[in-house]
């Protein structure tokens, strides 16, 4: 393809759901979380997912991830299979290939921002220790914290730590970050501020990103919409080609 044509070309999926289902079992009986969810998140794409609350967006969002496994169906990331994958792989696979952010932002609080971001890229053995000081250095610019590197978690703003938990996600060039809600317990402007900073990731780095919201402006702002009800994908709208798949 020549660079002109760009985004129209196919771009690869980097993350497929066929056909998932969650169930779990209650003592009131069976609870279908998710039920027959068929999507495919192609790279450098911004989807969010919305819908009411018990909709499954956060079970969705953990199957996509690996953090528990479907009943029912598969989940693919770059091609590959998780459903086939053993659990060293699935560990190595949850270190590397995802980046998590939640509404919490779950920082070590004995740990500098910086450290936070560093922490991760300790377990990545393909760099150098300067290299992944270095990295370190370059995630905390690229959320606009250059200046706070030496803050433990308490002597920062909401808004603060949740940059640092976005920039903790990208430490190991995920192939996609899933965000649960990353703006929930932020006021509106620290919500914008950090919208931006994920924008940014995307458009500069074009980090993959999927991220459930609540707030129909945050999902504007993303390429496509993913509407769930009572565990099954209704709606999907976008403002680009991704609409079409
Ligand atoms: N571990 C579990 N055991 C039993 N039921 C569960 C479990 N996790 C989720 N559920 C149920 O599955 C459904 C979907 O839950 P989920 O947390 O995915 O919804 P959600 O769309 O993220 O909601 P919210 O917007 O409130 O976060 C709900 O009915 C919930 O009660
Ligand atoms: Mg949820």
């Amino acid at each position: 393809m020549s660079p002109a044509e760009g985004r129209s070309v196919e771009a690869p999926a980097v993350l497929q759901t066929q056909n998932v289902y969650k169930e779990y079992q209650t003592s009131a009986g069976v609870v279908a979380a998710v039920r027959g969810v068929n999507l495919s998140i192609v790279e450098g794409e911004f989807a969010s997912i919305m819908g009411p609350s018990g909709s499954g967006k956060t079970t969705l969002l953990s199957l996509m991830g690996a953090l528990e496994p479907p009943t029912k169906g598969d989940v693919l990331l770059r091609g590959r299979d998780i459903g086939l994958m053993r659990n060293r792989e699935l560990a190595e696979l949850r270190r590397f290939d995802v980046g998590f952010v939640f509404q919490r932002f779950y920082l070590v609080d004995h740990l500098t921002a910086w450290e936070n971001i560093r922490f991760p890229l300790g377990f990545n053995t393909q760099m150098s220790r300067p290299e992944r000081e270095e990295r370190a250095d370059f995630l905390l610019e690229m959320v606009g914290l250059g200046h706070r590197g030496d803050h433990f978690p308490r002597q920062l703003s909401g808004g603060e730590q949740q940059r640092v938990a976005i920039a903790r996600a990208m430490a190991n060039e995920p192939a996609v970050i899933l965000a649960d809600e990353p703006t929930g317990n932020l006021d509106q402007r620290t919500s914008d501020d950090i919208l931006t900073a994920l924008e940014d990731l995307n458009k500069r780095l074009g980090q993959t990103l999927v991220l459930v919201t609540h707030d129909p402006g945050v999902a504007e702002r993303s390429s496509r919409v993913i509407q769930l009800e009572d565990g099954e994908l209704v709606r999907q709208y976008g403002q680009d080609d991704f609409s079409a798949r």
